[in-house]
């Protein structure tokens, strides 16, 4: 473990996967935002059960499952702090672009609640709304309008978070959609707009961010895990020996390995078809350029990504570097490469609370 300088404030940011937890606990110390101390944690059965899962998209979450797991990371883990911010799966929430006549932040709110229910398949009072301005466009006729990026969470999921942090003697100060968490720890304080990938156990979240804000959203049930089952089935060998070829070979097998790539093109192709459409979607409803790929998420380490990623969609792809802006405690420097895609969401969230 890591060697502290007790009595300092810390922050925790949670990002409950659907096959991992992982908490970070920040601290702000005078060289800004830095790591104090970090835990992953698989679900039990995670490789056994592949189709097993501690999120669903059916809104659910394994609350007992979750206090258990966080109950044994933070007996680790012993942070200082109480504070925590958590994310929210990407399908866990509706988002949308919204376009609007120029108009001030308050008559946008009283407007919200007609906007919601043009596209929330709930009712009103079972969510709560936050909603974002993104800029302006014009329209065909010349016409300013702003657009507003909306973002709707069932109550029911708050909830359930909240009961959950309670059990285990946490806090829970924000709740956040884990492309907002994303986003800002990947692209803030740059303005490059950027296409962020992050590759799940069990899905793909896919969204669009600049400048610390996210712009678009979407997601995608091909994942990591698929990868892993194509190369079992096709190569007859159990799970946790596909989980090892996956993470051995990658992209970058010749010859005989060259199977393992093979096996895994077509649900790799899925994911980028995905991404592919939300980059179109984008630049056509924002009448803006994607700039650059940011690779995110354990399936980003998957060796040879970048260099697949970037010739298929046409456009530079980088791996995940959220320790540019969190700083680290020597000893872990050199892990900070396949570390940095697992962590980004929690540090996204630890960030949070630290810059406010
Ligand atoms: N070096 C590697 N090469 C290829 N894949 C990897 C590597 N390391 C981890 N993975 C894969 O990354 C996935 C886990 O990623 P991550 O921790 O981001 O998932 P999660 O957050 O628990 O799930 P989700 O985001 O779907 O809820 C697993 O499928 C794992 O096999
Ligand atoms: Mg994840």
């Amino acid at each position: 473990m890591f060697k502290f300088s007790f009595g300092e404030k810390s922050y925790l940011g949670v990002d409950i996967g659907t096959a991992s937890i992982k908490i970070v606990e920040l601290e702000n110390s005078a060289k800004g935002p830095t790591l104090k101390n970090y835990g992953i944690l698989e679900s039990r059965g995670h490789l056994e059960r592949l189709n097993y899962a501690i999120q669903t998209s059916g809104l659910k979450i394994l609350e007992e499952e979750t206090v258990q797991l966080l109950q044994i990371l933070l007996k680790e883990l012993k942070p200082k702090g109480v504070e925590v911010a958590a994310s929210l799966p990407a399908f866990s929430a509706f988002t949308t672009l919204l376009e609007m006549p120029l108009m001030s932040p308050e008559e946008i709110s009283k407007t919200m609640p007609y906007q919601i229910k043009a596209f929330v398949p709930l009712p009103l009072e079972e969510v709560t709304i936050d909603w974002l301005p993104i800029g302006e466009v014009e329209d065909e006729k010349g016409i300013k309008k702003q657009q507003i990026f909306l973002v709707a969470v069932p109550n029911e999921q708050i909830r359930k978070y909240q009961t959950i942090f309670a059990n285990v003697g946490l806090k829970l100060r924000a709740l956040e959609i884990e492309t907002i968490s994303l986003a800002r720890v990947l692209t803030g304080g740059d303005p490059t707009t950027s296409l962020i990938i992050d590759i799940g156990a069990r899905s793909t979240a896919i969204a669009v961010a600049a400048a610390g804000n996210l712009k678009y959203n979407s997601q995608t049930d091909f994942s990591s895990n698929a990868l892993t089952q194509a190369i079992s089935k096709g190569l007859g060998i159990t799970i946790p020996r596909a989980e090892e070829l996956k993470k051995t070979r990658g992209l970058t097998g010749t010859g005989g390995e060259y199977e393992v790539s093979t096996l895994m093109m077509p649900y790799l192709d899925a994911i980028l078809n995905e991404a592919r459409r939300v980059k179109e979607v984008y630049e056509k409803d924002y009448q803006a350029k994607v700039d650059r790929i940011i690779l995110s998420g354990g399936g980003a380490n998957l060796l040879g990504l970048e260099k697949y990623v970037t010739a298929e969609l046409g456009l530079t792809a980088i791996k995940a570097s959220p320790f540019a802006k969190v700083g680290l405690p020597g000893e872990i420097t050199s892990l900070t490469a396949e570390l940095g895609p697992t962590l980004a969401v929690a540090l996204g969230l630890g960030l949070k609370q630290i810059k406010k």
